[in-house]
């Protein structure tokens, strides 16, 4: 799960699937585009949101993505038409971009749809990203095969 600083949508993006694969032996993890946050907890209004439906995210800590990230993970899940540029410069070959989606293709697909930034807005606009990524992520649990 991709997004720019992850601590406010892939944080969330990350414990809404990890919570939908539970005794599943699927790795799920989320990393930014950007390094501003790194080692950073998630943002303060993504931990409430996602404890109000029973998640806690507050363990997770804010790190870069890598281009090792290709090699380690199957599919890569970006928010936005920025983390898509940004991660499709990143790729080696044919392969490793195949690997990444726009995660709501899942519920739009091929509309390219974006997950809106909420960082500067308040806590409606949490509350939002959650229900968009909950729908999308209860998606890709039900499809994803291993
Ligand atoms: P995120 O939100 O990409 O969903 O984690 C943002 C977090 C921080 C900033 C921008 C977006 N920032 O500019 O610091």
């Amino acid at each position: 799960m991709v997004c720019l600083g992850n601590i406010c949508r892939s944080p969330l993006a990350e414990g809404i699937l990890s919570s939908k694969l539970i005794l599943r032996s699927i790795f799920v993890d989320s990393a930014g585009t950007g390094a501003y946050h790194i080692g950073h907890q998630p943002d303060e209004r993504s931990i409430v949101v996602a404890k109000n439906y029973g998640i806690d995210i507050s363990k997770q800590r804010a790190r870069k993505f890598q281009v090792t990230d290709f090699d380690i993970f199957d599919i890569i899940y970006v928010m936005d038409e920025n983390n898509l540029q940004d991660i499709l410069s990143l790729t080696r070959n044919n392969h490793d971009k195949q690997k990444v989606k726009m995660i709501l293709n899942e519920i739009h697909p091929n509309k390219n749809k974006s997950v809106p930034d909420p960082y500067y807005g308040g806590n409606q606009e949490f509350e939002n990203v959650f229900k968009m990524l909950d729908e999308a992520c209860e998606i890709i649990s039900k499809n994803i095969k291993k």
